[in-house]
């Protein structure tokens, strides 16, 4: 039933380099079999799905963009609140029907929820072919090729020595590429699952970072954004967050750089320097808050208090002009009352996010909070906050950017929009949607857009000169 699992060494290492991928993919293109990856949750797992890719090209599978494509189904999954398992769960099912319909096809959970339900996945739905956790990922072709025992292939250990720094992922063409550059997380939010499924955190040496971001310039990317779990505490042993920003806005051919997520925590002064005088570091930051309230950020073990959290975001934006901040925010954590309600209310109005994630608390089980404090606010309290903080943020948003109305915003432009083929969309510096007529633009392209109109979400405008 519980195959050993394979050590990392009984597995060949792949190098980075195109040329010797092409002779890898001839030797080992044995089996017919074609690969489709579904993606749930967080950029993260986007960018873990691109490295599951890049395992599996260089072993000589195919991968394909349609499920009804493929004969190999890996769900690449999240764990982070209970209606992200749920969505799997229900997928899971309806993919269980087409495995009646079609008798070869190998079915693999992988990601988060994988090393978050373990076993339990088998007992919940027998009929999937193997469980692999986030630090299992080699082992995917042997999974994948294990199918025939018939017994379920787990991949399940957590190993603080896998960075996959060796292995190059399989990213889809365009202008923005994500890049891993620390897995895992230390800081034990009492809340969180993400430290128990992504285990401990490490960091990828810089040297082969920046070579990354070197080849995503010839590859054509122009945009590069570096992910962690609490990326600014980024740490390979020489070298912190800021070096990293600094050595790679060096590199010629890619016009912006962001990150996400830093922990307020991890904002230091080499950080806002960095932000502060790095033309390519965009002016835009993710800087998750939780909670309003210092009593709650204490239950939550976040480390900082909510004064804390201000003097931050006051420092910020006196370095960094024009800063653009987003968030995230839990309501009805253990013990929320409404007193701490309403400081977290108050906070994000003082505060004026240019957008907010804003979330119920799901309880998770093997967290801290989940083993010792009392899920204590009921579902329809949390749904009531929610939709306070909700309206409240979609206000703020909407005054925010109506201020930009008559301006000239740059975007990078990304594509068609999605509304109109006659219109481009990109983002501004500011991470916010711009959406404008096509013109002489191409695709990649920095153009200065004048706003013209706007949503609580969307910039609509027309194309101008470049703003100096
Ligand atoms: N440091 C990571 C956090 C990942 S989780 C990052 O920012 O990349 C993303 C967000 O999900 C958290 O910031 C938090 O607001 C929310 N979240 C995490 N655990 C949660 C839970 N148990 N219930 C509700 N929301 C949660
Ligand atoms: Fe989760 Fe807190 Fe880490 S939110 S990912 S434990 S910083």
């Amino acid at each position: 039933m519980n195959p050993k699992s394979p050590t990392k060494t009984e597995l060949p290492l792949y190098k980075a380099s195109p040329a010797l991928e092409a002779i890898d993919i001839a030797q080992q293109a044995q089996n017919d079999q074609r690969v489709y990856i579904e993606t749930y949750g967080c950029q993260m797992n986007v960018s873990d799905s691109e490295l599951m890719s890049g395992i599996l090209t260089r072993n000589g599978y195919e991968m394909v963009d349609r499920v009804d494509d493929a004969n190999v189904v890996l769900l690449n999954t999240c764990a982070i609140r209970e209606n992200a398992e749920e969505k799997v769960l229900n997928r899971l099912v309806h993919l269980h029907h087409r495995k009646r319909r079609q008798s070869d096809l190998v079915l693999g959970v992988c990601g988060c929820m994988a090393q978050h339900m373990k076993t339990k996945l088998i007992d919940a739905a027998p009929y999937v072919d193997f469980v692999l956790g986030p630090d299992a990922y080699r082992n995917l072709p042997m999974a994948i090729s294990s199918v025939t025992t018939g017994d379920p292939f787990l991949g399940l250990k957590l190993d603080r020595g896998e960075d996959y720094a060796d292995i190059a992922p399989i990213r889809k063409e365009g202008i923005r590429a994500w890049l891993t550059i620390q897995r895992g997380c230390d800081k034990m939010c009492t809340f969180c699952i993400v430290p128990f499924v992504r285990g401990r955190e490490r960091s990828i040496p810089m040297h082969l970072l920046v070579d990354d971001v070197k080849r995503l310039a010839d590859e054509g990317f122009k945009e590069v954004v570096l992910l962690g779990q609490t990326v600014n505490s980024y740490d390979d042993g020489t070298h912190n967050f800021g070096d990293l920003l600094f050595g790679m806005s060096e590199v010629e051919g890619i016009d912006r750089i962001r990150f996400t997520s830093p922990h307020p925590s991890d904002a230091t002064d080499a950080l806002i320097e960095a932000m502060a005088s790095c033309d390519k570091v965009c002016n835009q930051i993710h800087l998750p808050l939780q909670s309003g309230s210092t009593r709650v950020l204490e239950t939550m073990r976040r480390t900082y208090t909510a004064e804390a959290y201000r003097e931050l975001v006051a420092k910020m934006r006196a370095h960094i002009p024009d800063l653009s901040i987003s968030t995230d925010v839990i309501v009805g954590f253990c013990g929320e009352t409404e007193q701490d309600f309403m400081e977290t209310y108050d906070l994000m109005a003082e505060i004026r996010y240019d957008s907010a994630f804003m979330f119920k608390y799901s309880s998770r089980d093997g967290t801290l909070a989940h083993k010792t404090l009392d899920d204590d606010v009921s579902e329809e309290e949390k749904g009531r906050r929610l939709k306070e903080i909700i309206a409240l943020q979609e206000n703020i948003s909407h005054e925010i950017n109506q201020e930009l109305i008559g301006e000239t915003v740059e975007v990078l432009v990304e594509g068609e929009s999605r509304r109109d083929p006659d219109n481009f969309q990109g983002k501004t510096d500011g991470f916010k949607t711009a959406v404008f007529p096509k013109e002489s633009s191409e695709i990649g392209d920095l153009v200065g857009v004048k706003v013209e109109s706007v949503t609580a979400h969307t910039l609509i405008g027309s194309m101008v000169a470049a703003p100096e």
